[in-house]
C-alpha cells in the first residue's frame, strides 16, 4: 500500500465529539497508540446532538471536521456515537481519502463477535437510535442478529451531573433498561419489566452513547452479572490504529512536547471540570481552548 500522497504522518490525529463525552474515546486512543499526538474538538456551543435532526447532526458535524481539517490533522475519530450514526456518510463524501473513523462500526463488530444468542441490545441518544446505523451496522456482522434498540437520552445528563450512582442513576437505569434484559435466579424480580410484558432477554448491550460507560457499574447492577456490555471506546481505538497501520500513517517517532490539545466551542471552565471525569485526568481550564465554528 502506498503511503497516502498528501497526508503527512507526523500530523495529530482529530478526534471530535459533541462535547465532552469523546473523551472517553480519547483516553483509549491514548493507551492504544503513545506515539500519536492529538487535537481533540468538543462541540459544547452546540451539545447536545442527541436530540437534534440528522440535518442539524450533520451541519454541525461537519463544520466541527472542517476546523478540525483546516488545522491540520492526518485522520478524524468522530468520537461521538450520534455524529457517527447521522453523520458519517456525509463526511465520507466531504473529505475523500482522509481516514475517518467513527464508533459505531467497532462496537458493532465487538456486539456481534460478544454475542451467542444473537440477542443484542443497542441503548444510545434518540438520534442514534433512530436512525438505525447500529442495526445496520450490527446486521452486517451477523445477519441473524435480534435487535431492540433504546434510547436513554437522561443517561447523558446524569453522567454530565457526575450522579453515575446512587438512587437516581439506579431508577434511571431500572425505567429504562428492565424491558431490555431477563435476569436470572435470585434476581429475578429485581428487573421485571412493565406490566408483566416479557423481558427481550438481550445476552449483549451496546453502550452506543460516549457518556453511558461512566454508568457502567449502575447499568451493571440493573441488568445482572450475564449480560455482555460493549463499549466502543477501546475497540475504536485498534480500529483507528488498523485504519493508521493499512495507510501507513502511523506516527515515525515519538511526539516530543504536549500530546493532547483540548479545543472546545463554549465555556472552558466546565469543559475542564465535567471533561476531567471521562478522561480520567485532571484537566486545567487553561489547557482548553476555545474555538468558535
Ligand atoms: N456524544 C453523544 C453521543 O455519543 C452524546 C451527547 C450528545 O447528545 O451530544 O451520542
Amino acid at each position: 500500500v502506498p503511503n497516502d500522497p498528501g497526508i503527512d504522518a507526523r500530523l495529530p490525529i482529530g478526534v471530535f465529539d459533541s462535547g465532552v463525552g469523546g473523551l472517553t474515546v480519547l483516553a483509549a486512543l491514548c493507551a492504544q497508540l503513545p506515539q500519536e499526538r492529538f487535537v481533540y474538538l468538543g462541540d459544547t456551543a452546540r451539545l447536545p446532538y442527541g436530540i437534534k435532526s440528522p440535518d442539524t447532526v450533520v451541519r454541525y458535524a461537519l463544520r466541527a471536521a472542517d476546523a478540525l481539517i483546516h488545522r491540520g490533522v492526518k485522520a478524524l475519530v468522530i468520537a461521538c456515537n450520534t455524529a457517527s450514526a447521522v453523520a458519517l456518510p456525509a463526511m465520507g463524501e466531504r473529505y475523500g481519502a482522509l481516514p475517518l473513523m467513527g464508533v459505531v462500526e467497532p462496537g458493532a463488530a465487538a456486539a456481534a463477535a460478544a454475542t451467542r444468542s444473537g440477542r443484542i441490545a443497542v441503548i444510545g441518544t434518540e438520534a442514534t437510535v433512530r436512525g438505525g446505523a447500529y442495526q445496520r451496522a450490527i446486521r452486517r456482522h451477523r445477519p441473524d442478529a435480534q435487535i431492540r434498540a433504546l434510547a436513554c437520552q437522561l443517561f447523558v445528563a446524569l453522567a454530565e451531573e457526575g450522579w453515575t450512582e446512587g438512587p437516581v442513576a439506579l431508577a434511571s437505569a431500572e425505567r429504562y433498561l428492565s424491558a431490555l434484559v431477563t435476569r436470572t435466579g435470585s434476581e429475578s424480580n429485581a428487573c421485571d419489566s412493565p406490566a408483566g410484558t416479557p423481558a427481550f432477554a438481550a445476552d449483549t448491550l451496546v453502550l452506543g452513547c460516549t457518556h453511558f460507560p461512566m454508568l457502567r457499574a449502575t447499568i451493571r447492577e440493573v441488568i445482572g452479572e450475564g449480560v455482555r456490555l460493549v463499549d466502543s471506546a477501546a475497540t475504536t481505538a485498534q480500529a483507528t490504529q488498523a485504519l493508521l497501520q493499512a495507510r501507513r500513517l502511523l506516527a515515525p517517532a515519538a511526539p516530543t512536547g504536549r500530546r493532547v490539545q483540548l479545543l472546545a466551542t463554549d465555556g472552558a471552565e466546565r469543559f475542564a471540570r465535567v471533561g476531567a471525569r471521562f478522561l480520567g485526568r485532571h484537566i486545567a481550564p487553561a489547557e482548553v481552548e476555545l474555538v468558535d465554528l
